[in-house]
């Protein structure tokens, strides 16, 4: 929508998602269940916001609840508050204490508070469902527009290829271009009825008047024994001559975008779908990605540009890339700022840590929370950190474990270096140690400090050596026993 659109005062929105999802087989609720990183409710509320929302104008947003409403309620509550993208939303939870069906859905918000309030308003009503997350900001702009003159619904439709589950829309004489007279559910509708592949998929503009009017006529005379609410499209059309309403229809062309979640299986084809346009997102924005099937990004993470992403990579929670990054195969990401220029080799897993500019990591290294990698520093294959600062252009490139530690800079470890951070003491007592490793100190290959301890800026430690007192700065320690060379002696094993 343009921002002249937006003037327009949107209509308040209604979000079907009280139901169980009986099909899901699951004891969470349906609009719970992940979908590229967040719950299922989420991206209809992005499409809602991007819409409807300005600065000026909030959206009102009634969330029908039933089924898990505590932990519903909760989820949308946090996502609204730390999510930007969902600043113009003014949310109201309202409840549908046992689930009779998508009109008793309605029903129940109209007799609200919420609904009185949209009443007096004399707002129009948008329904949406909870379950189709693919729903994007056109299709609700669309919908949301004012209703043309004595029309109290716009209902939209589409042909689907495969209407199976989907409510028919039957027209006169079965024509397309004939007027809406009803929509028949799955379970309801006669063989020849089921051929229909115009569908209806739970959105709708309704007048809130009409809403008021109909909605307590709605009957559960049905194969669910429900209260429908697309049985209101037929009461539309009755009436005198001058109390008749029109029904008018928007088509919509593209079907992938009405796509529910009914099971776990329909889970899996809608976030394929979802995943395939953040990250043709990304790849318009700058991002090159190898094979972008097997890549897994979720919606919250935010990536720079000229960005290389190869095969297998999973990127997720409120990760941030920079640009000129280069990320290898099957590396993953979890909450991780990334600078730029910084190389993720093959197989790294890096977790709620920081990595500065022109740092490298990898292959096979492993960042555990609160980490910092300082810039062009170095973090080799087999490398371990956990809570650990690592100075700038310092390298620790081959099979070391680093916990508890604070590496100054241009530090350079050898190979196959621990921190012994870990007292071992038993639970309650239990504590770890700091490791203080200061600027510009040479550690030698296979070596161990023993926590706490400290070396000093430019010492060096020799390779072999457990460190358990403190090195001072520019001295050189030793910590292994003596060589001793029995000239010889060989030939005391192998006499022959
Ligand atoms: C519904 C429509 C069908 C449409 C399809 C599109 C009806 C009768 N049928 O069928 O025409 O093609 O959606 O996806 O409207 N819900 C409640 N309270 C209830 C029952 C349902 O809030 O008492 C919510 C559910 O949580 C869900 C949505 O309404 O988010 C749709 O319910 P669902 O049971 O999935 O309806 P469908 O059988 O898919
Ligand atoms: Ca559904």
């Amino acid at each position: 929508m343009s921002t002249h659109e937006k003037m327009i005062p949107p209509p308040a929105v209604l979000l079907l998602a009280a139901g169980q999802g009986k099909r899901m087989k699951s004891v969470l609720p349906k609009v719970l269940h992940e979908i590229c990183g967040e719950p299922l409710l989420i991206p209809i509320l992005r499409s809602i916001d991007s819409a409807f929302g300005t600065d000026a104008v909030s959206v009102n947003v009634g969330i029908i609840v039933g089924h898990g409403r505590e932990k519903v309620e909760a989820a949308v509550r946090s996502a609204v508050k730390e999510d930007p993208t969902l600043r113009h939303l003014k949310v109201d939870f309202i409840l549908q204490a046992e689930q009779k069906g998508t009109g008793h859905a309605v029903h129940s918000a109209m007799e609200s508070t919420w609904g009185s309030l949209r009443l007096k308003e004399k707002a129009n009503v948008l329904v949406l469902p909870g379950d189709s997350p693919l729903i994007p900001p056109a299709l609700v702009g669309e919908i949301g527009r004012p209703l043309e003159k004595n029309t109290a619904i716009r209902l939209l439709t589409c042909d689907v290829p495969d209407p199976r589950g989907y409510g028919r829309v039957l027209r006169l004489g079965f024509k397309a271009a004939g007027k809406v007279k009803r929509i028949v559910e799955e379970k309801d509708a006669s063989p020849r009825e089921r051929k229909i592949t115009e569908v209806a998929a739970s959105i709708y503009l309704f007048q809130s008047t009409f809403l008021a009017n109909f909605l307590p006529k709605l009957t559960t005379k049905n194969a669910q024994g429900e209260y429908y609410l697309t049985d209101l499209i037929e009461w539309a059309g009755k009436g005198t001559a001058a109390s008749r309403t029109k029904v008018s229809t928007l088509a919509w062309a593209n079907a992938e975008d009405l796509r529910g979640v009914n099971d776990l299986w329909e889970l899996s084809l809608a976030e394929r779908a979802l995943q395939l346009r953040l990250i043709e997102r990304h790849a318009r924005n700058g991002v090159r990605f190898l094979d972008p099937s097997s890549v897994a990004i979720e919606a919250s993470v935010v990536i720079g540009e000229r960005v290389r992403i190869e095969r297998g990579a999973i990127l997720r929670g409120h990760t941030t890339i920079g640009n000129d990054v280069e990320i290898g195969s099957n590396v993953v990401l979890k909450n991780m700022r990334i600078g730029n220029s910084v190389e993720l080799k093959t197989g790294s897993y890096c977790l709620d840590s920081v990595v500065e500019s022109g740092a490298k990591i990898g292959p096979y290294a492993h960042l555990r929370p609160d980490s910092l990698v300082g810039k062009g520093a170095k973090i080799g294959n087999f490398v371990e950190l956990k809570k650990s600062k690592i100075g700038e252009n310092t390298s620790i490139a081959h099979l070391s474990y680093v916990g508890d530690a604070a590496i100054g800079a241009r530090v350079n470890i050898g190979c196959g270096f621990i921190t012994c951070n870990f007292d071992g003491r038993s639970k309650k007592g239990s504590r770890k140690h700091e490791t203080v490793i200061e600027d510009d100190a040479f550690i030698g290959s296979d070596c161990q400090t023993v926590a706490p301890v400290k070396v000093g800026r430019g010492a060096y430690v020799a390779s072999g050596s457990t460190i358990t007192l403190d090195v001072e700065a520019g001295s050189l320690a030793i910590a292994r026993s003596r060589q001793e060379n029995k000239i010889g002696y060989a030939k005391k094993f192998r006499p022959e």
